[in-house]
């Protein structure tokens, strides 16, 4: 496998199953043939689309190897309905792989903090070779079956809360906000989620002081630089292309609103 960048390719579906859950669904597509670090993603575009779906849409890779290109999405508008419906032998193009990825601290402990569909870049994240300074916050709502972290918490230490009312959500926030402030000074977070959680991670990170990663998951057409229609606020008030100079930012170089 090589690390060639930005390349576009017809990839064939192998299977494409809901997990469980009709709302979550994994994809694996044919070896595309590169490898790629955990946090960067891919744009997806199936052959079989016409103009009423002109533009693909980003999914973090969930993982890659000569068994193939495998994605964890869940079903939420027109174009992840539509890829729901794939078939083995379908073929998709996809262009990747694409933006910048988590960086580990190796000296110091880093802890996953995933939401929901978020913990899908760090199935591969989980796959290194290192793991002994790894470990993992989950936030889910479907039952825990429905997602990959029983992989992920057989190679690192793995904790997960459901969340299914507003007083889970509460607690979810407080005990983010006890491990952000243990790890300020002495490691960092790596956070993938809705945008509420990254909200308050960013939130908890910049009052504690704790190194973070965020990814942000701004809507995107074209995935290259090109088309404008992904920018984040930097804190120096500038607009930058979330897909290249992202997805994944460090939290003090982003705004995110309240
Ligand atoms: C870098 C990156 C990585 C991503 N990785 C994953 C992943 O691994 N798994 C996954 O399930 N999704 C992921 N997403 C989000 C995914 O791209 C969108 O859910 C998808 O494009 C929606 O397409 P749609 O046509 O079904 O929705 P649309 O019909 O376009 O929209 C349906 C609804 O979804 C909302 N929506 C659309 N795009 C987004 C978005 N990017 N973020 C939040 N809400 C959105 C719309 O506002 C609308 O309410 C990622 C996004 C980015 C930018
Ligand atoms: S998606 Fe086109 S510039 Fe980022």
């Amino acid at each position: 496998m090589n690390m060639n960048n930005n390349v576009c390719q017809d990839l064939t579906v192998l299977s494409c199953r809901p997990t469980g859950d009709p709302s979550l669904v994994n994809l694996v597509l044919s070896s595309p043939g590169w490898t790629c670090r955990p946090g960067q993603f891919v744009m997806l575009r199936p052959s079989g689309w016409g103009p009423e779906l002109i533009w693909p849409r980003p999914f973090s890779v969930c993982d890659v190897s000569e068994d193939g290109l495998r994605i964890l999405f869940q079903v939420v508008g027109r174009g992840t309905r539509r890829l729901a419906a794939l078939a083995p032998g379908d073929t998709v193009a996809v262009w990747g792989p694409l933006g910048r990825w988590f960086r580990i601290d190796e000296d110091r402990p880093n802890l996953i903090l995933a939401g929901g569909v978020g913990i899908a870049p760090f199935v591969m994240l989980a796959r290194r070779d290192r793991t002994d300074n790894l470990s993992m916050l989950f936030g889910h709502r479907l039952g825990l079956e429905h997602y990959p972290y029983g992989e992920i918490a057989a190679r690192i230490e793995s904790e997960a809360m459901q969340q299914k009312t507003p007083a889970d959500i509460a607690d979810f926030e407080k005990v983010l906000a006890g491990r952000i402030e243990a790890l300020a000074g002495k490691g960092q977070v790596l956070a993938c989620g809705p945008e509420p959680m990254l909200k308050v991670v960013r939130k908890y990170c910049l009052q504690f002081g704790t190194d973070g990663q965020i990814s942000l998951e701004n809507r995107m057409s074209c995935g290259v630089g090109a088309c404008l229609g992904c920018v984040a606020k930097t804190i120096s008030g500038d607009f930058v292309q979330s897909c290249v100079h992202g997805p994944v930012f460090d939290v003090r170089d982003i705004e995110l609103g309240a």
